[in-house]
């Protein structure tokens, strides 16, 4: 039986440490998932969730991790033309992945990991060919790269594609305008900056991209948009039966980051927390993995330069944390401090602390 003490701090990169009190919302009574108090828990989630993301496009909450909602995306904003993928990193991959194992034609824009594409190297690629979109993942958690999508969205408009962006590691962390951007599909799991469990995942659809899916054939049972909206416009419904329990969880965390922190700042918090380890990192004579100009404030990753990363992360376990090492083939490479959610520039400074002691 897991037991309390079992328990450690997660400063990985997701899932991340959950509230007491959001945690408590997850003990609720059930209620059945037709009943009016459902479609009026959904409801509530769905505006919070567009004031969160500043959009009015349709919101969808889908029973899955993120991983189902960048599947939909494809399946349903991705016909004849194909799709170009930016791949700067494991994650940027998966895209990849998903098109071709959906078999969307698929392209792939190779940018060195540790850096962002640039509106220079997606017109450049635009130019040579018709996609019907572009998918970018905003937050590269295998590299610690956020791409700055204020600076992308133009070109690929211009070019007539729907974006479709991979928030997993952002959303709710990183400043995003979904309407001013033109971000046609937005989605997201809630282990990471939100701070609540996996399990439901989110995403903000534009008209374009569900105007889009009416002509893409095969799109699937669980993951269409077009079926899921017909659903969710039915007094706030699902077509499968949900993971109510998150709902209870999410709708208490988007008040609260709403309505009492405020989301500009709950993304400052973020910024500070990143700037505050990447001076940490240069002022103890560590390299950034990234590129400081594309850094993330939510996950900061380091080279190790000599550090035993393995001996690092049994050293923090003792001491009660989950330390992150690199990700795949970086495992022993470089380490990562994730810096995201409800974490607090105190406990992060605390843990940075504790590796310094660790590491001199
Ligand atoms: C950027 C990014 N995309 C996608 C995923 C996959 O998310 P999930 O495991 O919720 O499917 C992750 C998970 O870490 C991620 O960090």
């Amino acid at each position: 039986m897991i037991d309390e003490k079992d328990f450690l701090d997660l400063f990985i990169p997701g899932p991340v440490n959950i509230s007491k009190d959001c945690r408590q919302k997850l003990t609720l009574r059930m209620i059945a998932h037709r009943s009016e108090t459902m479609g009026e828990l959904h409801r509530d989630i769905a505006t919070y969730l567009q004031k969160l993301l500043f959009t009015s496009n349709q919101i969808i909450l889908s029973t899955s991790s993120s991983t189902g909602l960048m599947e939909a995306a494809i399946r349903n904003c991705v016909d004849k033309k194909g799709v170009l993928n930016v791949l700067n990193g494991a994650f940027a991959e998966r895209w990849h992945s998903i098109a071709l194992m959906n078999g969307k034609e698929a392209d792939a824009l190779n940018i060195d990991w540790g850096k962002a594409v640039t509106a220079q190297q997606l017109k450049e690629k635009l130019d040579e060919k018709e996609y019907d979109a572009v998918c970018i993942t905003q937050n590269e958690t295998s590299t610690g790269v956020t791409t700055p999508l204020k600076d992308l969205y133009r070109v690929i408009k211009d070019h007539g594609c729907l974006l479709l962006v991979d928030a997993v590691s952002s959303a709710g962390g990183v400043e995003t305008r979904v309407d001013e951007w033109e971000i046609d599909v937005y989605l997201f799991g809630l282990q990471k900056c939100m701070a609540l469990p996996p399990g439901l995942a989110v995403a903000s659809v534009s008209e374009e991209a569900l105007k889009m899916a009416k002509t893409v054939p095969n799109r699937g049972w669980y993951f269409d948009f077009l079926y899921l909206k017909k659903y969710h416009d039915r007094n706030g419904m699902q077509p499968a039966t949900p993971v109510i329990p998150i709902y209870y969880a999410l709708q208490y965390q988007l008040h609260k980051i709403v309505d009492e922190e405020g989301i500009e700042n709950r993304w400052a918090r973020h910024t500070e927390m990143g700037d505050y380890t990447r001076e940490w990192v240069k002022a103890r004579g560590l390299t950034l993995f990234a590129d400081e100009s594309v850094a993330s404030n939510t996950v900061t990753c380091v080279n190790s330069l000599g550090i035993d990363v393995p001996k690092l992360k049994s050293d923090l376990m003792k001491k009660g944390y989950l330390f992150a090492t690199g990700y795949g083939k970086f495992k022993e490479k470089n380490f990562r401090i994730a810096h995201m959610g409800d974490r607090t520039l105190e406990e992060l400074a605390t843990y940075l602390q504790t590796i310094e002691e660790l590491i001199r």
